[in-house]
C-alpha cells in the first residue's frame, strides 16, 4: 500500500481540508480492512493499476459513484428517516423553513447531495428524474427520455452518449417499500396516482463529459463525491442544531426512545463500509459497460 499513500499524501497536500483527508484515509482504511479480508489474490493488480496510471472508464467511475449514493440513500431512508421516525423525528419537504422542525426526506438529501456535487470542479452531474414526477423539475427529457424507455423494458441501468450532457448513466430506481408507493400515490402533485410495489418510478442519472478517467482523476472524484454526501448529512445536523427540543449528537443512531443521531463521522463509516468493495472493484476489476447512442436505430 506504500504508492497508494502517498497518492494519498500527495492528495491531503492538494486539498488542506482537514475533512477530505478525513474521508480519504477512512476510505483508505475500508480498502485496506476489504483487501485483506476479502480479496488478497488482487492485491498486486491494485499496485499495477496505481504504478500505471491506468485510465478508467467513465462507466466504473458511474457504478462505483452510484454505489456510494445508493448507500447513502440507503443508510439515510432506513436508519435516519426510519430511526429517526421511531424516535420522534419528522421529515418533510418543508424541512428548511427556519420554523419547522424537520429533516430532507430521501429525494431531497440526494439533491442536497448532487447540489453540494455541483460546486466542486469534477464535471460530474447528478439527479433524480422520472417520467411522472411530482417535482417537475424531475422530468426526464429529450435523450435521457428516450433511455428511461430502455431502462423501465429491462430494468436494467442504461448507459448512452447524449448531445448535450455528454455521457450518461441511468440506473433505475426502484418501488422498494411501501412508504414510497403511498407517498407518492397520496401527493398532491403527483401526476401518478397508482403506483404499485416493484415498479421503476425514476432513474439515478449521471452525466459526465469525457469516456476516460486517469486513477488520479478518479480518485479525485471519489474524494469529492464522499466530501458531498458528509457536507449533504452536515447539512441536515446544522438544522438539527436549531430545532426546538434538542437531539443528541453522537456516534449512536435514533431508535426508539432513544433522540440520537449519528455525528458525520459515523454515517460517513457507514456509507463507506456499504461501498468501498465497489469503489475498488469499478477501480481495476469491473469490465466497463457499453454506452450506445441514442440515434443509432434500435434505440427507442
Ligand atoms: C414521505 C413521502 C415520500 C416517500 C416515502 C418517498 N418519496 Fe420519492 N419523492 C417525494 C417528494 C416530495 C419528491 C419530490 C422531491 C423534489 O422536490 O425534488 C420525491 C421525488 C422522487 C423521485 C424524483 C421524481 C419525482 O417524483 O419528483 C423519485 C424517482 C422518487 N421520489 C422515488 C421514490 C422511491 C423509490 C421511494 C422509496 C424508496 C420514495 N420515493 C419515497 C416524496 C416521497
Amino acid at each position: 500500500m506504500g504508492l497508494t499513500r502517498m497518492v494519498v499524501k500527495k492528495y491531503m497536500k492538494r486539498h488542506s481540508m482537514t475533512n477530505t483527508g478525513l474521508v480519504l484515509s477512512s476510505f483508505f482504511c475500508c480498502l485496506g480492512i476489504y483487501l485483506f479480508v476479502a480479496a488478497p489474490p488482487e492485491l498486486p493488480d491494485v499496485k499495477a493499476a496505481v504504478i500505471q496510471d491506468r485510465a478508467i472508464d467513465v462507466s466504473n467511475m458511474f457504478n462505483a459513484m452510484n454505489a456510494i449514493n445508493d448507500a447513502a440513500r440507503r443508510i439515510y431512508t432506513s436508519r435516519i428517516v426510519g430511526g429517526g421516525k421511531e424516535a420522534g423525528l419528522e421529515f418533510g419537504e418543508d424541512w428548511a423553513e427556519p420554523s419547522v422542525d424537520k429533516g430532507p426526506l430521501p429525494a431531497l438529501f440526494t439533491r442536497l447531495v448532487a447540489g453540494r456535487m455541483e460546486s466542486k470542479p469534477p464535471p460530474l452531474g447528478l439527479y433524480l428524474g422520472s417520467d411522472k414526477p411530482i417535482n417537475q423539475s424531475n422530468l426526464f427529457s429529450g435523450q435521457q427520455a428516450l433511455g428511461f424507455d430502455r431502462l423501465k423494458e429491462t430494468q436494467l441501468s442504461v448507459f448512452l452518449k447524449s448531445d448535450d450532457a455528454g455521457y450518461v448513466a441511468m440506473y433505475p430506481d426502484i418501488a422498494s417499500a411501501k412508504p414510497c408507493v403511498s407517498c407518492h400515490n397520496e401527493h398532491a402533485d403527483s401526476p401518478k396516482t397508482d403506483w404499485e410495489m416493484n415498479d421503476v418510478m425514476g432513474a439515478t442519472t449521471w452525466t459526465y463529459p469525457r469516456d476516460l478517467l486517469s486513477s488520479a482523476e478518479y480518485l479525485e472524484i471519489t474524494d469529492a463525491f464522499y466530501t458531498s454526501v458528509q457536507e449533504a448529512y452536515q447539512t441536515y445536523l446544522d438544522k438539527v442544531e436549531k430545532f426546538q427540543s434538542s437531539v443528541v449528537i453522537s456516534n449512536d443512531w435514533p431508535e426508539k426512545n432513544k433522540r440520537a443521531l449519528p455525528d458525520a463521522a459515523t454515517f460517513m463509516a457507514a456509507v463507506q463500509v456499504e461501498s468501498a468493495s465497489t469503489v475498488l472493484n469499478d477501480l481495476v476489476l469491473n469490465p466497463s459497460a457499453k454506452f450506445e447512442n441514442v440515434d443509432l436505430p434500435g434505440f427507442q
